[in-house]
This record gives structure tokens, sequence and C-alpha cells, in this order.
């Protein structure tokens, strides 16, 4: 049996890493830690919950005392950390939270690693999941290789670079094995309905407007969760120690051309006059430091460790609104109390 410790796995993408490593794992005892934040809802991974090699342990990854507990009493020989304040907006408007979770958080993750294996690094590794936004924007051409210089223009952005700098520090300075990942833009299942995807899903289901920031010409490069999932084991267990991966779709979208296709698949599904969703499109005041175009080159951890996304664009993009238009009852419970509050200040008089 390998402990192994899972932060942010009641979240989107921790959640679908954690139903992976548990079901294809069972000699594996797999501890999932998470605050539970508005990001957090552990009705995500409520199918797995009760496997006898799942653990949940519900708690901050900021708070010293609690993360030393966990670690002396479990001693974790893999940690694939995740948890994370995720979402750009939040971070323009809170940046103080960004730092806290994403960079304190991480740093006593890292020492508390460090004090308990002392230096007994066989077998250990500490798997740190990050952002290609952290290499900033690109132009209308170039992909982001894992040598591309570190540039990132939103608070976000800045606290998972300084993150990722943090993890690659305590492997040069204390010889900690560590491995990091730098993936574009995932959707589907679960996603927090903050994130362009799912808010337009939830936006057209209601016949509400979709808000597109600026001109809606900037770009993304759009993974599937589960590919990401799938890509996060290969490295887990076939990846070089001191090594950085990049990981993303090879399916770049503008915004607009996404939203409009969004419309045109929703409104097939719901039975409407095509043309009655795309009616719906706001474009509103653009997000500031807003990061033209992201796209990865994913050739290293496909010749090293044979990864490539499995799943095309229009097979996950229809799973994932068949998904929401199934969960509505997942939908409405994120979608009540604090999150209106949020969405009305976000997208407030636009
Ligand atoms: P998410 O916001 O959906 O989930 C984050 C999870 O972390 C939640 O369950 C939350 O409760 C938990 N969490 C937050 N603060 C915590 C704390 N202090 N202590 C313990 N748990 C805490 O995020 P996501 O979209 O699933 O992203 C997961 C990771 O992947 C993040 O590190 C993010 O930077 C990275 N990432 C995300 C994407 C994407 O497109 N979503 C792409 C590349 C990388
Ligand atoms: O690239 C990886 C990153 O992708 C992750 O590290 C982040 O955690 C994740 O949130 C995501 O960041 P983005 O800012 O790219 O994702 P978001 O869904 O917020 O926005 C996608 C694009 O859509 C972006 O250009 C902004 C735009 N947008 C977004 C929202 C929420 C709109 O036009 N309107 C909106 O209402």
């Amino acid at each position: 049996m390998r402990n192994i410790l899972i932060t942010g796995g009641a979240g989107f993408i921790g959640g679908h890493v954690v139903r992976l490593m548990v079901q294809k794992y069972p000699d594996y005892r797999i501890y999932n830690l998470d605050k539970l934040t508005y990001a957090g809802n552990l009705e995500n991974i409520a199918d797995v919950s009760a496997l006898p090699n799942y653990r949940f342990l519900h708690g901050d990854i900021c708070d010293v005392e609690y993360v030393n507990r966990i670690f002396n009493e479990y001693s974790f020989e893999g940690v694939i950390h995740l948890a994370a304040e995720s979402h750009v907006d939040r971070s323009i408007s809170d940046p103080l939270a960004f730092a806290k979770t994403n960079i304190l958080g991480t740093i006593n993750l890292l020492d508390a690693f460090k004090s308990l294996w002392k230096g007994q690094w066989e077998n250990k590794l500490f798997y740190h999941i990050s952002t290609d936004e952290v290499y900033g924007s690109l132009g209308e051409s170039g992909l982001f290789t894992e040598d591309t210089p570190y540039d990132p223009n939103s608070p976000y952005s800045a606290s998972k670079a300084s993150s990722d700098h943090f993890v690659r520090a305590y492997g040069e300075t204390y010889g900690l094995p560590y491995i990091i990942s730098n993936c574009s833009n995932n959707y589907g299942p679960n996603q927090f309905p903050e994130k362009l995807i799912p808010l337009c899903i939830h936006n057209i289901e209601q016949n509400e407007p979709l808000p597109i920031y600026g001109d809606g010409q900037y770009t993304r490069d759009w993974l599937f969760v589960i590919d990401h999932a799938m890509a996060i084991d290969q490295i887990f267990h076939k990846g070089e120690v001191g090594e950085t991966y990049n990981v993303g779709g090879h399916n770049e979208w503008q915004n607009i051309d996404l939203v409009r296709l969004m419309c045109e698949m929703m409104d097939r599904k719901l039975g409407r006059k095509q043309g009655h969703s795309a009616a719906l499109i706001h474009f509103v005041t653009d997000r500031p430091g807003h990061d033209k175009r992201y796209a990865i080159d994913a050739t290293k951890i496909d010749k090293t460790l044979g990864w490539k996304p499995i799943l095309t664009f229009e097979k996950g993009l229809d799973q994932t609104i068949d998904w929401y238009l199934n969960h509505k009852e997942w939908l409405t419970n994120v979608t009540s109390g604090a999150y209106r509050q949020y969405y009305n200040k976000q997208y407030q008089a636009q």
C-alpha cells in the first residue's frame, strides 16, 4: 500500500483525478485534503467516497499545524497538489487570497513533505499541478513550450508562477523530488459555473445574457478534464523527477466562436429555433490585463510519456452540455446564495 495525498480533490479537476486514482489503483490509499471553499463540492466525488482506499481530510493547506499532523500520521509518499484559488476574475478583486492559498499553501505542503522524509527521497514525489497562464500571453502565432520564460499577467497567474518557482527551488535547495505540469484550459463535468463554458451552458439554459469580455477574440486551448486527469496519472507514474511537462488540447478557439458553437448545440438539444441562444450574446467590459492567446506545444509529453488527448472537442463539448442538462440539481445547488452575489457583482450593470 502507498499513501498518496491529493489536495483540492473536491474541486473540478481534483475530483476527476481522485476518481481515476481511487478506481485504478486499489492498492493505493488516496487521501483527499480539501478546505471545501465555494469551489469544493463533495458531491463531485460521491460515487467513490465509500471505497475502502479513499479517505477525505477536511482542512486548509495553509494550516501549518494541521498539515504537519496529517503528514506525520499518514506518511504520504506521493503528493498530487491541485488545491488552489483558480479563477482569474476573483484574483483581480482579491489578490491576497490567491497569494495565501496558492503561494503560502504550497510552501506549507513542501515544508511538511521535507520535514517528514528528511532527505530520504527514494520513491517519493511532490507533483505540482500548474497552468499555462504562467507563460503570459501569445501573439497571433507560436506555442508555449516548457522553455518559454514565465511572464504572468494576472494575480492568479502570478501566484501560480510563484508557487512553481518555490517547488523548483525546494528541488534545487533541498533535493526534494518534484514534477510540475502546466496545462491549458480544462472543460467538462463538475466545473464551477464561474468559468466560461459552464457559465454559458447555465445561462443559455436559463435564457440569460452571455457576457463576452471585450471583442470576444481571445483564444484559449481547450482540453477535456478526463484527458487531463489521464495525463496527471501518466506524469505521476512515469514522469522524470525535476522535469516540467506542458499539457494541452491542440484545440484553439476564439471565445466568440466557441460561445456561438455552444448556442447552436444547445438550441438543437433544447428544441429551440437556431439563432435563439446566439441572441443572448452580450459584449461586456473587458477583463483587465486579459491575455490574448494561450496555446500549448505538448510534444514533450507525447514523445516521452506517450500521452495525447483522446476525446475530440465536438464529443467532449457534447458530453459536457449533456452532463449539465442532466444535473440541474447540482447546478441549482452551486448557483444559489453566494454565487448570485458573486455574479451580480462581477457582471453588474453590464
Ligand atoms: P477549482 O477551483 O475547481 O478547485 C479547487 C479546489 O481546491 C476546491 O475543491 C477548493 O475547495 C480547494 N481549495 C481551495 N483553497 C484551499 C485550501 N486553502 N486548502 C485546501 N483546499 C483548498 O480548481 P480546478 O479548476 O479544479 O483547478 C485545480 C488546479 O489545476 C489548480 O491548481 C489550478 O491552478 C490548476 N489548473 C486549472 C486549469 C483549469 O482550466 N481549470 C488548467 C490548468 C491548471
Ligand atoms: O489556461 C488555464 C487556465 O484556464 C486555468 O489556470 C484557470 O484556473 C482557469 O480558470 C482558466 O483561466 P481562463 O481565464 O482562461 O478561463 P475562464 O473560463 O475564466 O475564461 C476563458 C476565456 O473566456 C477568457 O478569455 C475570458 C473569457 N470570458 C470568461 C468569462 C468568465 C468571457 O468572455 N466572459 C466570461 O464571463
